[in-house]
């Protein structure tokens, strides 16, 4: 069956950040919808993640002054209009002809940032171009430090002004069959493995000798002056060690429940995370933001900041720059909302106390 083309205009009844997965199902192929959707073995995480934003609840505060409420936000001394960061998403060219481009664009049009990946369909440079504005780079380790080194570098030389380190993904897993114009074509070739002998392990001493260590989180931190954050933590012994790394930040992330299924979501581990960061650096959020209420919820419970994942690729999937746009305004607009219901005028009001005593076993 044909797909359906983008759409110039956004498209009617649309409410929620959700809607707008029904419109981008008939412009994907199953393969491409299955590479955005799906999680890593049953699915138990991915599933997990959106459940557990239902587990906390809002208590409501009428009443209170919220006049000159505002979602402002300053990270790493840039300044944003709302909370609402886009993840850093591979291959954006599998769901929209312009990729990235048009994902950043979107992201500035808003005033708010972009994660770009090492996985990017679109050049560094084309990317940061489109945008009009600095954008932060998500780092794949390259197979040893020489290889990162040459595309950190080609980052930061771009005008990227914060490395986002994605260390929760080191194995390979099959990714689907790309398209023949569809590529990472920021990366080199990749590093040949080196030869498996019979009695050893594919894992261990294949795919895991090209994997990064806290030895080289400690390296990168020397390499480079702009903020560095570490992504995909959820042990509260990892965040303590990227800490006394010195590293500006972390996200708490199972990657979607794209990565090592089972684990806990980054909801349950997020307020003893944020107990131990307490402000001595910078806490992001993600996996399972699907409403401004989810981002809330995050922002209640210790996050300085979260990032959309999916739900940017299907504004984007359906309606370009205009979709991505659309989704951000959208979360912003019921982050807003469920501020000035739940009494919070400003990001820093939103506290646990925001939140129902009884959702919190409190
Ligand atoms: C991802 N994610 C990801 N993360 C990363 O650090 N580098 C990457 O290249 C990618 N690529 C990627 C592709 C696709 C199709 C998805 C869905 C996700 C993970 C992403 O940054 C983020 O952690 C999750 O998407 C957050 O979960 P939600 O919001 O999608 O539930």
């Amino acid at each position: 069956m044909a797909l359906l083309s983008k759409l110039t205009a956004i498209p009617p009844g649309i409410q929620t950040a959700e809607d707008y997965l029904a419109h981008a199902q008939p412009r994907l192929s199953p393969e491409v919808l299955h590479y955005l959707e799906g999680g890593s073995g049953k699915g138990i995480s991915l599933k997990a993640n959106l459940d557990a934003f239902d587990g906390v609840q809002l208590m409501s505060r009428p009443l209170t002054d919220v006049r000159c409420g505002h979602t402002r936000i300053n990270l790493f001394g840039q300044n944003f209009e709302h909370p609402l960061l886009l993840a850093p998403i591979a291959y954006q060219r599998l769901f929209h002809d312009h990729g990235e481009s048009v994902a950043a664009m979107a992201a500035n049009a808003q005033t708010g940032q972009m994660v770009v990946s090492s996985l990017a369909s679109q050049s560094l440079e084309e990317i940061i171009e489109a945008a009009g504005q600095p954008l932060w780079f998500q780092l794949y380790w390259q197979g040893d430090r020489p290889r990162t080194l040459r595309l950190l570098n080609r980052a930061l030389s771009a005008g990227y002004n914060a490395v986002m380190f994605t260390v929760d993904a080191p194995v390979k897993q099959a990714v689907m069959a790309l398209p023949d114009d569809v590529r990472a074509v920021n990366l080199e070739s990749p590093l040949s493995q080196p030869p498996v002998q019979a009695n050893q392990s594919l894992v261990f001493d294949g795919w895991m000798t090209q994997a990064p260590s806290w030895d080289d989180v400690a390296w990168l931190r020397d390499q480079i002056k702009v903020p560095l954050l570490v992504k995909g933590l959820l042990h509260t012994d990892d965040v303590a060690n990227t800490l006394r790394l010195g590293c500006d930040g972390l996200v708490v992330s199972n990657h979607g429940g794209r990565v090592l299924d089972g684990v806990p979501t980054s909801l349950a581990v997020l307020p003893e995370i944020a107990n131990m960061v307490a402000g001595k650096a910078c806490l992001l959020f993600d996996s399972g933001i699907r409403r401004g209420q989810d981002a809330f919820k995050a922002l209640a419970l210790g996050a300085d900041a979260v990032m959309i994942g999916r739900p940017y690729i299907w504004g984007l999937s359906v309606a370009g720059a205009l979709g991505v746009a659309h989704v951000i305004r959208l979360m912003r607009d019921e982050l807003e909302m469920t501020m000035a219901l739940s009494g919070a005028a400003t990001l820093a009001d939103i506290k646990l106390s925001s939140l129902s005593d009884s959702a919190l076993g409190r």
